[in-house]
Formats: C-alpha cells, sequence, structure tokens
C-alpha cells in the first residue's frame, strides 16, 4: 500500500457490517440446518475464510449481492487445517459443532500475532457444560452431551463468551455465564440466535442467561456496522486535520473513542447513524487505557498512538487486555515518531511531523495505524504486508481514496 502525505481526508464514508460481529454470527449459522440468510456481509478476509470453513463442512452457500443464504444438513465435524490456521475467530465453530454435532476436533487456532491468546476459557466452560476435551496432537477433540451449569469466567474474553453462548444454546437445560463479556457484537449475537428461536437473556450485562432449546428454525437477518472501523476512520480525520462524515455507525458503540477525540482537540458530533469528525490543528496529549467494553478497546489502541505521535505533549497508553500488542511500535518509529515501551505502557512523545518511511504491517490493526500515520507524514509511505489490513476493513483503499487520500495499491 503506497500513500503521499499530508493530505487531510474530507468527505463521506459508509461504514460497513462488522467484522467481530458477523463471524460468530456465520459460525452461529452451524447451529441449526434450516434456512439462514444473512445481509449486508462485508467484503473482508477473514469473512471469506470463515464462509469458506462453513461450506468445507457441507453446508450449500449461494451468494446474492451482499447477502448469503445457508441451507441444508452437514455430517463434517472437523474443520480443515489449513483454514483454522489462518484465522484465530475460526475456533468459534467450536461451539455449535458440539451442541449441534455432539463432537468436535479442531486444530489450535491461528490469527493476529498479539500475545499468546489461549483458548483455555472456552474449553472451561464447555467442560463445565459436560464435554470431554482431548487434546492430541496440535487439536482439540471435544464431545459429549452438553447440559446447563453455572459457568464463571476469570475474564470477560469475548470469544468465550460467544463460544458458551452458542453451545449453551442448544444444550439441556438452563446454563449462567458470569462474567461475561458485554461487548456489543456479544449482543448481536444473541439476537440473531433469539431470532432463530434461541433462549438467550442478558447479553450486554455480565450475567447471561441461556435456555436450551432442541432446536432453532429459519431466520433473515442484518448485523451490526462495525464500530472498530468506524473509530478507525474518526481517527484518520482527525489525525489528517481533515473533516469526515461516517455514516451507518451507531455513536452508542463508539463513545470511549469519541471521549477520546475529543479530549485530544478534534470536534466529533453525533446525530441518529451518523458522526461527524474534524481534526484540530493542536493535538492535545491523552492518557489510555484500554479495557473490555465499555472502556477503551485494545482495537483502537494502535490508530491512536500513530495520531498521538503527533501530539503537543507526552501521551501514555496502557494496553491491558493484551500482552504482546505493540508491534506497530516499531515501525512507527521509522516514521519518526518518539515512543518509549515500558512494559505494557508506551509513553509517547509528540514530534511536530512524522516522515514517510517503508514500514511492514505486523497486524490488522497495527497496520491501520499505519495508514493513519502514513496520512499526516511528509513524503511517501509504503506500507508491506498489507493484506493483514484487507482481513478488516472493507474496500479501504477505495474508501480512503474517495476521502482524497494518494493511496494506491
Ligand atoms: C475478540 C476480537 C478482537 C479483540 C478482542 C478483545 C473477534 C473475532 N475478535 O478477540 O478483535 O481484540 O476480542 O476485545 O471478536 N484469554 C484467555 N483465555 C481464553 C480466551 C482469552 O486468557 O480462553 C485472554 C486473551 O489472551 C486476551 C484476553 O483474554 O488477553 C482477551 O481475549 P478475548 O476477549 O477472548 O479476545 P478474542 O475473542 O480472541
Amino acid at each position: 500500500m503506497k500513500i503521499m502525505g499530508p493530505v487531510p481526508l474530507k468527505g463521506e464514508v459508509e461504514i460497513s457490517t462488522s467484522k467481530n460481529a458477523i463471524l460468530p454470527i456465520l459460525a452461529a449459522s452451524l447451529l441449526s440446518e434450516e434456512k439462514k440468510i444473512i445481509h449486508k456481509i462485508p467484503d473482508i478476509d477473514d469473512v471469506e475464510i470463515i464462509i469458506q470453513l462453513i461450506k468445507e463442512l457441507g453446508i450449500k452457500v449461494n451468494y446474492f449481492d451482499k447477502s448469503i443464504e445457508f441451507n441444508g444438513s452437514y455430517n463434517q465435524i472437523e474443520p480443515p487445517f489449513e483454514l483454522v490456521r489462518q484465522i484465530r475467530a475460526s475456533f468459534l465453530v467450536m461451539g455449535p459443532l458440539l451442541a449441534r454435532k455432539g463432537s468436535v476436533r479442531i486444530s489450535l487456532p491461528g490469527g493476529c500475532a498479539i500475545g499468546t491468546r489461549p483458548i483455555d476459557l472456552h474449553l472451561k466452560g464447555f467442560a463445565i457444560l459436560g464435554a470431554q476435551i482431548i487434546q492430541a496432537g496440535g487439536d482439540i477433540i471435544a464431545k459429549g452431551k452438553l447440559r446447563g451449569n453455572h459457568i464463571y469466567l476469570d475474564f470477560p474474553s469475548v470469544g468465550a463468551t460467544e463460544n458458551l453462548i452458542m453451545a449453551a444454546s442448544l444444550a439441556e437445560g438452563t446454563t449462567y455465564i458470569e462474567n461475561a463479556a458485554l461487548e456489543p457484537e456479544i449482543i448481536d449475537l444473541t439476537n440473531f440466535i433469539n431470532s432463530m428461536g434461541g433462549k438467550i437473556k442478558g447479553a450486554g450485562t455480565n450475567v447471561i442467561k441461556i435456555e436450551g432449546v432442541k432446536k432453532l428454525k429459519e431466520t433473515e437477518y442484518y448485523p451490526i456496522p462495525d464500530r472498530i472501523e468506524a473509530g478507525t476512520y474518526m481517527v484518520a480525520a482527525a489525525a489528517s486535520r481533515g473533516n469526515i462524515l461516517l455514516y451507518n455507525v451507531i455513536p452508542e458503540h463508539v463513545k470511549s473513542v469519541t471521549a477520546k477525540l475529543i479530549e485530544s482537540g478534534a470536534e466529533v458530533s453525533e446525530s441518529d447513524k451518523q458522526i461527524r469528525v474534524k481534526g484540530s490543528d493542536i493535538i492535545k496529549p491523552v492518557y489510555i487505557k484500554t479495557l473490555p467494553y465499555p472502556g477503551f478497546p485494545t482495537d483502537m489502541q494502535a490508530q491512536f498512538m500513530a495520531y498521538l505521535s503527533c501530539a503537543e505533549g507526552s501521551s501514555i497508553i496502557t494496553e491491558s487486555v493484551f500482552e504482546n500488542r505493540f508491534m506497530h511500535v516499531q515501525e512507527l518509529l521509522r516514521m519518526g515518531a518518539n515512543i518509549k515501551i515500558e512494559g505494557r505502557t508506551a509513553i509517547i512523545k509528540g514530534v511536530r511531523s512524522l516522515d514517510g518511511a517503508n514500514v511492514k504491517a505486523t497486524d490488522l490493526r497495527a497496520g491501520a495505524a499505519l495508514f493513519i500515520a502514513a496520512l499526516m507524514a511528509r513524503g511517501q509511505t509504503i506500507i508491506t504486508d498489507s493484506e493483514h489490513i484487507d482481513r478488516g476493513y472493507e474496500k479501504v483503499t477505495d474508501k480512503l481514496r474517495a476521502l482524497g487520500a494518494d493511496i494506491t495499491r
């Protein structure tokens, strides 16, 4: 990805469907063999991989426009290794397969290299629901009839909450997930399952009650817009000292990002499903600590660091969700940023401006941070390994170009 900067972004941008909502929803389509239609499917690589995985299990998949229809029964319970290793969210098919088929074999997942990202909470939860878990080679095998139970999560893991909701939705009896994740994507997943006849209450709070049902039925569903894509364009607007209107966004879902942008001096105004962000010439330093929702999202940390690297003063960012999520720092340093890392904290001393450089996208959000830095920087930036960005940003080149960026792939 080649970007010539600096360019203030101006215009309007439509936010796509949430990657982190659609992935578990696609996985949950394995909970039943009835017809399901899901609309507004984003054209991003992670979604393509999960759809491919569902196809490999034997489900019939039809596309029409940006919608997808799943149909028919399936008997395969071993998702192919080549697909699972590419994306961590592929592990979300474990709960549905176990609940629907009584057995699943899956290799340990891949995805962004942002820390060890264990799956112990998922497995502990399945065991509490009565599954027998065996680790063989690089694979996890889970089997057995699931029965409702109380599950306390040591940490409100998004993926574990989702996997356990899906497993419990077909278990016999009632399950309570305590210390559940509160993310909007959890609510969207439960709305999807409930639209098929599931009986889930309390999503969005830290105790979720799931009454198991015998069977789920047909549905048609529109998932929520992507709050991280929205947050990224909001920061890009502020960082480039531009002025952007985002539409198809839920302002409530990006409150922490809005608050930090306002604190940094940007102007943010909201109306129904729209947000306008206008950058300020002077960026004020801010303090950020990433936390589970509704705290500041770890998925917005790298983009904010790029932005704050040109603040007037020193900012502090503490990453409390993942233990190794500062890989973008090295690349921002190449562009002239002044950042020091101490454990899980980064101290960002603002510089007057960044300079274009050759940099590498080490993961999805690190890649987003680099295109934001490139929009602020003087001269040409070349981002290699930019395919990481396509995992989560639909038509990113087109969208940035429409906002005035000088960008080519
Ligand atoms: C999801 C999002 C990802 C986001 C993250 C945190 C999707 C597809 N991905 O990832 O974009 O960055 O939430 O908001 O929705 N953990 C354990 N044991 C487990 C599970 C998690 O220790 O069994 C730890 C992880 O290592 C990490 C923390 O919990 O330190 C958060 O992980 P989790 O909430 O599970 O994130 P994901 O679901 O993988």
